[in-house]
């Protein structure tokens, strides 16, 4: 049987076939039938990063026009209390900035160049509109995608950001993402901190939460770390390269989904999903689109 035959059979398993939830997967009392309408998720991991320096619109665009399902985006605040989209703390990497993004007011993170950078680390990848960019607002980012989009957020470093969640759900709320009527996988909310993940699950219950989890070595996981993780998450995101089948059937076994992240290489993908994986994070996702279409011939 090929991976993906496999692997559907087992979505069908895990989304109740033969309980009547076909197409629903039940988390902490809410259920998120939308989420399964395509079993693998793939997500943009700050946008097509890959090919285009991470989070800038246009690595968000180049992640929808590879067919990403969510865009990822990593928030961290500024010191006028902004929610931008940088993965670090710091300004230095990924701008010609530096210090902490918290010492910062938006006007002045606004003339930093979050482009130039990448241009210089991946010449092979480099493009002249690439320069100049401009570091994006969470605000921007769904001015500019809106609700055809998906979006996968994490809140990064909450406990230096006080405030953090109730910025990013009011956010939520004004562009019409979370509500009444709104299919609530529209958004997925993702941090490594149980606290801010517990946070938003009491500020909305209705919004799909995933824990992030970290390994430096073989990972292994309890029936109660994963029924602790239930009540509040939907599902889980770990790096990849610490987990085995075992690991990936024993938190499908719970109901949860298992996101592995950063996945690249087409040989990883293929693997990740013949273990049974529900999606994953990939800076290529056209890599993953192509791995998926291979599977269904
Ligand atoms: O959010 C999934 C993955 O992105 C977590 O790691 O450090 O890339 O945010 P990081
Ligand atoms: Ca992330």
């Amino acid at each position: 049987m090929k991976p993906i035959f496999r692997n559907i059979m087992m979505s069908a398993a895990l989304f109740g076939a033969g309980t009547g939830m076909v197409g629903q997967v039940q988390a902490a009392g809410t259920s998120h039938p939308a989420l399964t309408d395509k079993k693998i998720l793939n997500v943009a991991h700050r946008g097509a990063s890959g090919y285009a320096p991470e989070h800038t619109l246009l690595s968000y665009e180049l992640g929808e026009a590879m067919k990403g399902d969510y865009i990822e985006i990593d928030l961290q605040m500024t010191k006028d209390g902004e929610l931008i989209a940088m993965h670090d703390e710091t300004l230095d990497r990924t701008t010609n900035g530096t210090g902490l993004v918290k010492d910062y007011t938006l006007e002045e993170i606004k003339q930093l160049d979050a482009g130039s950078w990448f241009n210089e680390k991946y010449p092979s990848y480099a493009k002249e509109e690439y320069a100049g960019l401009k570091v994006p607002t969470l605000e921007e980012i769904l001015q500019k995608f809106g609700s055809g989009e998906r979006y996968y957020i994490e809140t990064k470093s909450p406990e230096v950001y006080p405030g953090m969640e109730e910025k990013l759900l009011k956010i939520l709320k004004e562009y019409k993402l979370t509500g009444t009527n709104v299919p609530s996988s529209k958004v997925l909310i993702q941090s490594f901190s149980p606290e801010s993940l517990k946070k938003v699950h009491a500020l909305n219950p209705d919004i799909p939460l995933v824990q992030l989890l970290w390994y430096d070595e073989t990972a292994a996981i309890t029936d109660n770390e994963l029924e602790e993780y239930k009540k509040y998450s939907i599902g889980l995101g770990m790096n990849f390269d610490k987990i085995d089948e075992a690991y990936v059937q024993k938190v499908r076994e719970h109901d949860l989904l298992i996101h592995p992240y950063t996945v690249n290489q087409k040989e990883d993908m293929r693997k990740l999903l013949d273990w049974g994986v529900t999606g994953m994070f990939t800076n290529f996702p056209d890599r993953l689109q192509e791995v998926l279409r291979e599977n269904r011939q």
